[in-house]
């Protein structure tokens, strides 16, 4: 891919000066740790610009399905595993290779605590990991989502603290420049992928950067240039973990609103949908959301609570997060109540009825069970006394997780006759949603997945 070179080199380091040119000529050795939705594909990316990439996880079995050629991730096919392999990728879980590295990518998660607070272990571990091993003149760009000021306050000091050669991390708040022997390099760089959406190809997802000093923006920026047509910098890592969480609470804040006008659509009788879509019409300041069955996925169920939690150091509440968070997780209730109405309507109590959710992943086309809604409205469910099975062409059984405890196997498809009520959770693309509402009692949607479907057994919730 051609390289936009809007990053220039303004450095008089001559490490930095060495770790640029072998960006530049892509033998700059990359270790990316944590190889999951995000770390996996972004060391494909790398890879397929024939850099040298080495993988790093602490889950010894993802390193094992990687190094036999093997994929753990739906849309990553063993294919571009065995592509990636054939041009040298490798995964580890021995953090001593660390010291091989030019730059480490760190994409470790970044869940919330059962206090809905950050939870930073992975990132702390992360940082406890590649300290030891660290070298002057590698780069750690920091891609986990997170609070404005991790990069600075946690990762930064956990690095300086616990490598062996005293070095220290170059800071545009330094008051004079660092040895070259002793400095390191630190940036923050969002991931910025939204799963299952191929209409933008990840090379064109400007990619923004934020780095400790300007040598470390150059530096990120470099590396980054190869893979993505755009870089932004920002000026600090404050600045890019900022952008991330205003991105998501954006989204956030507005899937909120629809669901809201959603459920006043719906004591109004007018369909949401079709107002949305007029809307959307208009050529500028109107951006559509869509309502549904409540938030799911790693990123906008959790993300905007890093932002109020780190908000209360600075004796600040942020009412917009708070407001949207209620309202989303408010969703999934609403839809438990609409199918005891619409089972209410055929005369059949919530209790004892046969239910199948159609779609358990948090959004259509993907393989990713986390904060799905789903899961919620199925303990809602059971609760009520109802009988509930699934189907989702991405998950052959669904165990236990963080919030969940479920032990189900799929129900096949062609059973959907059998059930008092076929509810539409999520719309995955493989459905052929005519048939199933040709052949169900009854069919509860949140998504309008059956929107252009005219049947009086059809309830919009
Ligand atoms: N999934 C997305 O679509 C998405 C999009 C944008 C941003 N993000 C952010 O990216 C980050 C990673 O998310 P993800 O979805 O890839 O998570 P994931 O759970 O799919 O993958 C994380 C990986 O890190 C590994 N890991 C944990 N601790 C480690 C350590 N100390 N060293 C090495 N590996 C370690 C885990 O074993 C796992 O394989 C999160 O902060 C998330 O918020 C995710």
């Amino acid at each position: 891919m051609p390289a936009t070179p809007e990053v220039k080199v303004s450095t008089s380091s001559s490490s930095a000066d060495q770790l640029k040119t072998r960006l530049e000529n892509r033998t700059a050795k990359i270790g990316i740790m944590g190889l999951g939705y995000v770390g996996l594909p972004l060391a494909l990316l790398f890879s397929e610009e024939k850099f040298p990439v080495t993988g790093f996880d602490v889950d010894k079995k993802k390193v094992d399905t990687l190094n036999t050629g093997g994929s753990y991730i739906y849309r990553i096919t063993t294919t571009e595993i065995g592509q990636a392999r054939s041009k040298g990728f490798v995964a580890t879980a021995d953090p001593s290779k660390i010291s091989e590295m030019d730059t480490i990518i760190i994409c470790v998660p970044t869940p919330l605590n059962e206090y809905r607070e950050p939870d930073l272990t992975y990132i702390r571990d992360t940082g406890e990991m590649i300290a030891p091993h660290l070298r002057a003149g590698q780069l750690v760009v920091l891609e986990s989502t997170t609070y404005p000021g991790t990069t600075e306050e946690i990762l930064v000091p956990i690095l300086e603290r616990g490598n062996k050669h005293g070095l220290k991390a170059a800071s545009a708040h330094n008051a004079s420049p660092l040895a070259d022997d002793k400095t390191f390099y630190v940036a923050f760089s969002p991931e910025r992928e939204d799963p299952g959406n191929d209409t933008v190809a990840r090379c064109d997802i400007p990619k923004v950067v934020g780095g400790m000093d300007a040598t470390a923006s150059e530096l990120a920026g470099t590396m980054y240039n190869s893979i993505f047509r755009k870089i932004v910098r920002v000026s600090t890592p404050a600045a890019a973990e900022m952008t991330k969480l205003l991105e998501n609470i954006y989204r956030c804040v507005n899937i909120a609103l629809v669901n809201e006008l959603k459920l006043l659509s719906l004591r109004m009788g007018i369909d949401i949908w079709e107002v949305i879509n007029a809307a959307s019409t208009k050529p500028f300041g109107f951006h559509p959301f869509y309502p549904g069955p409540g938030l799911g996925g790693h990123c906008i169920p959790v993300d905007p609570y890093y932002l109020s939690w780190k908000a209360k150091e600075w004796d600040f509440q942020t009412r917009f997060i708070e407001l949207a968070g209620e309202i989303n997780t408010s969703m999934p209730y609403h839809v438990v109540s609409s199918v005891a109405g619409a089972l209410n309507k055929h005369k059949k109590a919530m209790n004892g009825s046969k239910i199948l959710v159609l779609g358990v992943a948090y959004k259509k086309d993907i393989d990713d069970l986390r904060e799905s809604p789903a899961l919620t409205v199925i303990e809602l469910l059971q609760k009520e006394g109802a009988e509930v099975s699934y189907n989702d062409p991405y998950f052959p059984t669904v165990g236990k997780g963080r919030h969940y405890d479920l032990q189900m196997t799929c129900t096949p498809i062609e059973k959907v006759k059998e059930f008092d009520c076929v509810l539409i959770i999520t719309n995955h693309s493989d459905y052929d949603y005519e048939k199933i509402v040709n052949e169900a009692k009854l069919v509860v949607d949140t998504r309008n997945a059956t929107g252009n479907i005219k049947s009086p057994k059809i309830v919009h919730c």
